[in-house]
C-alpha cells in the first residue's frame, strides 16, 4: 500500500519542553488510524504537523510522497486541499460573524486551493456537503449560532469535506459535545469515511469509540508512540500497563 502521510524522526519542542519525541508514522490511503493517550501526550501537537499547520523542530515529513517539511505555504497548494481537519470545539472552529455558506466553501476560495481544484462550482458543492451531513438545503444562509452543537460539528465536517480531501483528520471531534449527540455525529463520521473512501486520522480518548471507527492505533505517552497495531491486537492485549489503563478509564459512549 502507498503511504499518503510519512513522518520520520518528527520532535517539535516549546522552548526546552519537548512535546514531541522522535515520532515515525506511516499511514497508508484508505487507513484508519487512531490516535490516543492521555491528555497533554502530544496528540493535537502531532496533527498539527502532519497537517504543515505547525512547523517540527526535527525530524521529516512527506505527503503523497512528496517531502513538506519547511515548504513555505505557496508550496502546500496540493495537501491543503487534500487534507482536512475538524477540529475539537465548533463554538470556536466556526467564525460566528460568517454564514455557513461562506464558512463550508471557504476552503475551496482560496488561491492555493483552487489551483488544484479546477472547475468546482461553490454552489454546488455547498449543496452537496450539506446534504452529505444531513443539514436542511438553506442552512447555507444562516449563521453558526442559529445550530445547535451537534450542528456545528456538521458544518465543520461540512466544511472539511467542501474541497474534496483523502485525508480528514478528526481532533476529538465530539468532546466538547452534549453526550447525548456524540454518536450521531461519531456514525455520521464512520458512514462518511466508508462512502468517500476517506483515510481517517481519529483523535481521541475515547478507546470505544477508536476501536469502532478505526482499523489501527497508536497510543501516546509524553510525546512519544508507546504502543501500536491493529484496533483489535492492541486492544485485546494491550502490551503496556499503559494502554491498559487507558482503555480501564474509558467513559463509555454508546455507538
Ligand atoms: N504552543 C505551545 N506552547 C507551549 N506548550 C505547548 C504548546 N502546544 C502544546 N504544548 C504542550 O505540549 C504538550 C502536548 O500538548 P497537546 O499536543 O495539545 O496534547 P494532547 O492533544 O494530547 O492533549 C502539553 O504539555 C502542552 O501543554
Ligand atoms: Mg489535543
Amino acid at each position: 500500500m502507498t503511504a499518503i502521510l510519512r513522518a520520520a524522526g518528527l520532535s517539535r519542542a516549546f522552548g526546552s519542553f519537548e512535546a514531541l519525541r522522535g515520532i515515525d508514522l506511516e499511514v497508508c490511503k484508505g487507513q484508519r488510524l487512531g490516535i490516543v493517550g492521555e491528555s497533554g501526550s502530544g496528540k493535537t501537537t502531532l496533527i498539527k504537523l502532519l497537517a504543515a499547520l505547525d512547523q517540527p523542530t526535527a525530524g521529516q515529513l512527506w505527503f503523497a510522497g512528496r517531502e513538506i517539511t519547511g515548504l513555505p505555504e505557496r508550496g502546500l497548494g496540493f495537501l491543503r486541499s487534500s487534507l482536512q481537519i475538524v477540529f475539537q470545539d465548533p463554538r470556536s472552529s466556526l467564525n460566528p460573524r460568517m454564514k455557513v455558506g461562506d464558512i463550508v466553501t471557504e476552503p475551496l476560495r482560496s488561491k492555493l486551493v483552487r489551483r488544484e481544484l479546477q472547475g468546482v462550482d461553490r454552489k454546488e458543492r455547498l449543496r452537496e456537503v450539506l446534504a452529505a451531513v444531513d443539514l436542511p438545503a438553506d442552512s447555507g444562509d444562516r449563521y453558526p449560532h442559529e445550530f445547535s452543537g451537534g450542528q456545528r460539528q456538521r458544518i465543520a465536517i461540512a466544511r472539511a469535506l467542501a474541497p474534496k480531501p483523502e485525508v480528514l483528520i478528526a481532533d476529538e471531534p465530539v468532546s466538547a459535545l452534549d453526550v447525548s449527540v456524540r454518536a450521531q455525529v461519531i456514525n455520521l463520521l464512520a458512514d462518511l469515511v466508508d462512502k468517500q473512501g476517506l483515510t481517517l486520522l481519529f483523535v481521541s480518548h475515547d478507546l470505544m469509540v477508536v476501536r469502532h471507527l478505526c482499523d489501527s492505533v497508536v497510543v501516546m505517552q509524553s510525546g512519544q508512540i508507546v504502543e501500536r497495531g491493529t484496533t483489535a491486537a492492541v486492544f485485546s492485549a494491550p502490551r503496556t500497563d499503559y494502554t491498559a489503563s487507558l482503555w480501564a478509564a474509558v467513559p463509555r459512549i454508546k455507538v
